[in-house]
């Protein structure tokens, strides 16, 4: 009999700050598939495994963290939500509050998020604000906000957030039965390689649980963790933060991350990396992603795989290792980059009329 994944809160209770008496807002988040990657596999040597984060409710990873945040946001009393975003994170909360029947309000930088995204938003009856600003201005506003007004606040640097987004490690672990050797993927504002490590470190160690006392620890190790940010968005690679921070992956393009500190002891206590992938790499490895491993994902969450690539014709990538790079958002979110060659030149799909003979010609068939 098929059995219904029942969300990340549900199926992880005794390991995330919940109780019996807690009101769960949640949509199903979780649960994603851990997709075997043949040609990945076959280039590196290695055997790679995407998790494909694109298959939540809201199409991205960010509805781990939202049905925390939204089930803390109703049991603090909140009447109200809001969040910065470069519109992942506003499709997520926009959902889950309304499932929640609060209001919610998202900061977006000006003309600087996906169509998919700005739609879903404006769907679940969000008030959307576009700020004439970049996200990390929108973030501090939203900060401000949530500080002298009666809204609270559902960014990562709400702690609600990366205890959701930290069940992506357990599944990840649950389903190949130990850490992997290397953990991949993108960095923004950097809360998720935040929560990954978290999530790691606790399935590694012995853990105590608000409800059901010492847990005992479920993997023998943690990875190493390998995060990149977009070439023209990289202050942690750079040292500094960026002003105008500028990349095509406009889910990355944050300047200042909030959790900049987390992700440099991520990098350091696995003894891992932070580096930059150019928009160049990132798109190769978008196509890369949707022609030869059958995965769609948004530009921004190819940087992983970028990240990869670009490692591996470095020679920096080992041999017969576990490796689990997170594709983080659904293709369809941003679909226009589909539809260009590697030149940037536009794809046109071939017209033809309605007999076998014009379709035969036009797909390079000869008769039987
Ligand atoms: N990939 C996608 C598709 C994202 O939307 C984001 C962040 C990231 C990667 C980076 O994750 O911030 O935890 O390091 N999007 C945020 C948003 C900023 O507002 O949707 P991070």
């Amino acid at each position: 009999m098929a059995h219904q994944w029942r969300g990340v809160i549900r199926e992880y209770a005794q390991r995330l700050p919940v109780g019996p008496a807690t009101r769960i807002i949640s949509l199903g988040e979780g649960g994603t598939p851990l997709v075997f990657a043949p040609a990945l596999s076959e280039l590196t040597g290695s055997k790679v495994y995407l998790k494909v984060e694109g298959m939540n409710p809201t199409g991205s990873f960010k509805d781990r963290g939202m049905t925390m945040a939204i089930t803390a946001a109703v049991e603090s009393g909140a009447e109200a939500v809001v969040c910065a975003s470069t519109g992942n994170t506003s499709a997520s909360a926009a959902a889950y509050a309304t499932q929640a029947g609060i209001k919610c309000a998202v900061l977006v930088p000006d003309g600087k998020i996906s169509m998919g995204k700005l739609s879903q938003a404006i769907a679940h009856g969000a008030e959307l604000l576009q700020v004439n600003g970049n996200f990390d201005n929108c973030l501090d506003v939203a900060r401000k906000l949530s500080e002298n007004y009666p809204v609270f606040l559902v960014n990562s640097v709400n702690p609600a957030r990366i205890e959701g987004q930290k069940t992506a490690a357990f599944e990840v672990v649950d389903f190949l039965g130990d850490a992997p050797d290397y953990h991949l993927l993108p960095v923004g504002n950097a809360g998720n390689i935040t929560a990954y490590w978290k999530g790691y470190r606790e399935y590694a160690e012995s853990y105590i649980s608000a409800t059901a006392g010492e847990l005992p620890a479920v993997s023998t190790k943690t990875p190493i963790m390998w995060g990149f940010q977009a070439a023209g968005s990289a202050p942690i690679v750079a040292g500094h933060p960026i002003t105008e921070p500028d990349t095509i992956a406009s889910a990355i393009r944050i300047g200042n991350p909030a959790s900049w500190q987390q992700a440099e002891t991520a990098r350091d206590e696995s003894g891992g990396l932070i580096d930059s992938v150019t928009d160049e790499e990132i798109l190769a490895a978008h196509r890369w992603l949707s022609s030869k491993e059958g995965v769609f994902v948004e530009p921004a969450s190819a940087a992983g795989v970028a990240g990869l690539l670009k490692h591996h014709a470095a020679g920096n990538v080992p041999t017969e290792k576990t490796m689990v790079i997170t594709v983080t958002g659904h293709g369809l979110k941003d679909p226009q980059w589909a539809l260009r060659t590697a030149d940037g030149s536009d794809i046109e799909p071939t017209k033809v009329e309605f007999d076998v003979v014009s379709v035969a010609n036009a797909l390079g068939l000869t008769g039987l």
